[in-house]
């Protein structure tokens, strides 16, 4: 069913329940993003996407990959209000990541030039949870979450041992947007290599990220696939043998 709403006073008409973030998408409005990936559901962490809605006179701020659609939404995507708010929010993430070279050139793209907050180390990791939601929703083994709360809070496997069930497939570290997680060369490990996280040296993007016709991306996602791709047969075969 089609719901009408308005952004930044453009009318436009989309499903019941579309994200604002891809109703503005379709408009043309940019809205910055880092946890999101039209592959996964929505996730909501970053809050780098905020806007603001205004439903019977209240106006709110809410996340835009994740906040529903509906009839007679006033959306606004570039209010004081929404841009002090990603100010802060890349401010944060350049104090806890501040020499990842993703964070790093976004804060630029945005404006943001330093942070007001203090440094809280030299974080690699900016819990997006891509790589959780990867593992789960399109590889399908769960093999890694997060662990820990508040500034405890990390991605890891379970109990912080080596997985037994990660196909060493790398398509966690091909969504990691900040290269936390690699995958190294292990013969002896499913699909011949292991996750690795943490200890990586941050080379720049040489292509500004923009990963449309690139390469190496494709390169990367061909050999992920077919890491994946060999699971399944493995796995339907061992469960037909199991069934006979
Ligand atoms: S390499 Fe392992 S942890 Fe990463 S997505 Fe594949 S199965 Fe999951
Ligand atoms: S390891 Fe990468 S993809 Fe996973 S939560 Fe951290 S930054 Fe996000
Ligand atoms: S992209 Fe919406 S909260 Fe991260």
């Amino acid at each position: 069913m089609l719901v009408t709403l308005t952004i930044n006073g453009q009318i436009i008409h989309v499903e019941r329940e579309t994200p604002i973030f891809e109703a503005a998408k379709k408009l043309g409005i940019p809205i910055p993003t880092l946890c999101h990936h039209e592959a996964l559901k929505p996730y909501g962490s970053c809050r780098l996407c905020t806007v603001e809605v205004v439903k019977n006179k209240w106006p709110k701020l809410v996340t835009s990959c994740n906040y529903p659609a509906e009839d007679g939404l006033e959306v606004k995507t570039d209010t004081d209000r929404v841009k002090r708010t990603r100010k802060m929010v890349m401010e944060l993430l350049l104090a806890r990541c501040p020499h990842v070279p993703a964070i790093q050139q976004l804060a630029q793209k945005m404006g943001v030039k330093t942070s007001q907050f203090k440094k809280k180390g030299d974080e690699q990791c900016i819990l997006c949870g891509l790589c959780v939601r990867v593992c789960d929703e399109i590889v399908g083994v769960r093999a890694i979450g997060f662990v820990g709360r508040g500034t405890e809070r990390e991605m890891n496997t379970p109990f912080g041992i080596e997985s037994d069930t990660c196909i060493g497939c790398g398509a966690c570290t091909y969504i990691c947007p900040t290269s936390y997680i690699e995958m190294v060369e292990r013969p002896d490990a499913p699909g011949g290599r292991s996750l690795n996280k943490g200890e990586l040296t941050l080379d720049s993007c040489p292509n500004s990220y923009v990963c449309e016709n690139c390469d190496r991306e494709q390169q990367f996602l061909l050999e992920t696939m077919q890491v994946i791709e060999k699971f399944r047969r493995e796995n339907e075969k061992r469960r037909s043998e199991q069934k006979v």
